[in-house]
């Protein structure tokens, strides 16, 4: 049998609340609300105020989950959905609707992993002091999760509190220009932007705490990070170097995976940030460096790196023109990122102990349906064949890769690219709200069932 997984390998799928619930009129306002109704914004004026209608949905939703035979589920809680105002008063209403959809996953079987935060934050809190911009927000975070924990925390054990820092606060506060993403707020100084990402290591070092000191039951803590894998041109000693050294230096990984796994900023970026690093309080860094019980990443892509004889030593090479995207401008096809960026959290950052989950990968195609009425996203499979590749050497290495959650379970708001983008398995008809499972959703079945790559 070609490339099984161990047994209890926590096969998933994905999603989050802002791309799928709508049902936006029963919560409150969020920050993706306002910056999707601003013009030119978000491709095509769309919004996340219908989305999949996940909420009157999420029964047949779930049954087509049952169906596809996962046994583990990552979705977001709505921070606004359960406290309209950020803070104060909750929306039983909202809280409720979570109650339902845990029942009913449990119901099927169906082990949830809750991420706190997926990037809709509450309006209120940006129009009271600017969200990620102030510290209050961190506190207001753990209030938040504390609400949460206390109502959820007998059923729900698994929980993560950020996802992909970098994403929210270096793509949602720009230097002198409009960001992709909401708030889209522009700031005069990168110190600005590496003041935002710092308070939400803070929102997650003081979320961990509430969270085990709220929690009825013993229960399992975690950041979900984009961090970007360097991986080695060629398996040499030489490249291999190469790419740990570059590992500190590219995208955020430095002010973001390493403070939250290490308890420090990486000295190389902090020296390269010289007046822009951000203002770090005596007890921020062990306040973010919580001990975590795994870490979520989600992979989509990296960079080439090898050797090079300049006074760094390595070089970050440029993709070529035509290397292959699929249908999205950063999504450069790059399996062995998967493999290195888990080696690269026991080798490199020497946290060995840690386990990992691979908490979202895939990848949007141009779906179209069939005469027949069927979806053949044949690029899809390829692609995720490939990374779930990628994830059976690590495992079989004997890295701590404990499960797979394919982002995405149904095609959704793809944030700045609007319904213009489809990562899902399962095709999402807007106009009827019809799910058609594609080709990639009957091979991914196929994967789960047997415990392998297929
Ligand atoms: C990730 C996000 C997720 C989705 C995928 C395509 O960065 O976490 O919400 O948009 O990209």
């Amino acid at each position: 049998m070609l490339h099984p997984f161990p047994s209890g390998f926590q096969w998933g799928v994905a999603t989050a609340a802002y791309q799928i619930e709508g049902a936006a009129a029963s919560r409150g306002p969020s920050v993706w609300d306002t910056f999707s109704q601003t013009p030119g914004r978000v491709l095509n004026g769309d919004t996340g105020a219908i989305a999949c209608d996940h909420v009157a949905r999420f029964r047949e939703d779930i049954a087509l989950l049952a169906e596809l035979g996962v046994r583990h589920y990552r979705f977001s809680l709505s921070w606004p959905r359960i406290l309209p105002e950020g803070r104060g008063h909750v929306n039983a209403q909202g809280l409720g609707f979570y109650d339902e959809l845990v029942d009913t996953l449990l119901g099927y079987g169906i082990t949830p992993l809750v991420t706190l935060f997926h990037w809709d934050s509450p309006q209120a809190l940006e129009d009271a002091y600017g969200s990620w911009r102030s510290r209050q927000m961190a506190h207001d975070f753990a209030d938040y999760v504390t609400v949460v924990v206390q109502h959820l925390g007998d059923r729900v054990n698994r929980w993560t509190t950020l996802n992909e820092i970098w994403c929210f606060t270096h793509n949602g506060y720009g230097v002198g220009q409009v960001p992709e993403m909401a708030p889209g707020t522009v700031v005069n100084r990168a110190k600005e932007v590496w003041q935002t990402s710092h308070h939400a290591l803070l929102a997650h070092g003081l979320g961990c705490q509430a969270l085990r000191a709220a929690s009825p039951q013993p229960c399992q803590v975690s950041l979900v990070d984009n961090y970007i894998a360097t991986v080695p041109l060629t398996d040499t000693p030489a490249d291999i170097a190469a790419a740990q050294a570059a590992f500190a230096t590219v995208g955020t990984n430095g002010g973001v995976i390493f403070p939250a796994l290490t308890g420090t900023y990486s000295p190389i970026l902090l020296e390269r940030l010289g007046p822009e690093t951000p203002d770090i309080q005596p007890d921020d860094l062990a306040t973010i460096h919580q001990p975590l019980d795994c870490l979520g990443y989600n992979v989509y892509s990296g960079v080439y790196v090898r050797a090079a004889e300049n006074p760094q030593g390595y070089e970050v090479l440029p993709f070529p023109q035509d290397y292959p995207r699929l249908h999205m401008p950063w999504l450069y096809v790059v399996p062995d990122s998967l493999y290195w960026g888990v080696r690269h959290i026991s080798d490199t950052l020497n946290r060995p102990d840690l386990p990992i989950l691979i908490t979202e990968n895939g990848c949007a195609t141009q779906d179209t349906l069939t005469p027949q009425g069927e979806i053949l996203d044949l690029d899809r499979i390829a692609y995720l064949r490939q990374y779930l590749q990628s994830a059976h050497r690590a495992v079989q290495e004997g890295y701590p890769l404990l499960g797979y959650y394919l982002w995405s379970f149904l095609d959704n708001f793809e944030w700045a690219y609007g319904y213009d983008r489809r990562f899902g398995i399962t095709y999402v008809d807007y106009a009827s709200q019809k799910r058609i499972p594609k080709a990639s959703f009957y091979w991914y079945q196929g994967c789960v069932v047997e415990n392998r790559v297929v």
